[in-house]
């Protein structure tokens, strides 16, 4: 699966991808991730990208011709699956957006930067708007970088332990019980003896029982 991301500012991008699990599964060939930036397609000698908004107004927009010259030319060189643009008043991105774009073998992200983007961007070269929340963040990279790592991670061969995956929380039905490992005692916080005990119906009914506590707590939707 590949993904082309397109940013003003590329670097941020560059953290998330080069460690850990992203990182192996860009090693391993399972996932390709390739950062454009937007300045190389920027106007006149100073790679001017953005540009003060007509009918006035603060901030800058980012102008059409950089990202339809970023996007023909990547375009020319393949098909995409889909064309995203990650912005706070996209759509809410859930686990069930994530399964649904395993599917895809080609994305392209955009990530919007400054007040917003010239809205012709939105009606004429983006198939999908997605923000991860309800809270605003100064660009769409860290975003974009969320969105990516809970798709690539659903890929088989990219975690490890497929079984972690099915036991995901947001993948059941009920939310997970709490989990322990060594030391039995930290600072006098000790580990639930139930799960010491090696009584695998009591602890299998404890495990329900803290899951059905947690699911009264939660106000996310399972
Ligand atoms: Cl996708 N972009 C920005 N700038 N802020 C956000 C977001 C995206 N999702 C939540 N907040």
């Amino acid at each position: 699966m590949r993904f082309d991301i397109v940013s003003v500012i590329p670097e941020i991008l560059n953290g998330p991808f080069s460690n850990s699990i992203l990182k192996k599964a860009i090693n391993k060939g399972l996932i390709e991730i390739n950062v454009h930036d937007l300045k190389k397609y920027g106007i006149g000698k100073r790679k001017k990208v953005d540009d003060s908004p007509y009918g006035g107004g603060g901030g800058m927009v980012i102008r059409i011709e950089p990202v339809y010259q970023c996007f023909s030319k990547l375009l020319s060189e393949r098909n995409y699956d889909e064309k995203i643009f990650m912005t706070p008043d996209g759509k809410v991105f859930s686990q069930k957006d994530a399964h649904e774009l395993t599917q895809k073998k080609n994305i392209l992200i955009l990530c919007g930067r400054y007040k917003g983007i010239d809205q012709r961007i939105r009606d004429h070269l983006i198939s999908k708007e997605i923000s991860i929340g309800h809270y605003v963040l100064s660009g769409g990279e860290l975003a974009a970088a969320v969105i990516v790592e809970s798709i690539a991670r659903l890929l088989p061969g990219v975690v490890n332990n497929m079984d972690s995956i099915l036991t995901d929380s947001f993948q059941k039905t009920t939310p997970p019980s709490p989990i322990y490992t060594r030391p039995m005692i930290y600072k006098g916080w000790k580990v639930p003896k139930i799960l010491l005990s090696g009584h695998h119906k009591k602890i299998k009914d404890w495990k329900h029982k803290k899951s059905l506590q947690e699911f009264k707590k939660t106000s996310i939707k399972y």
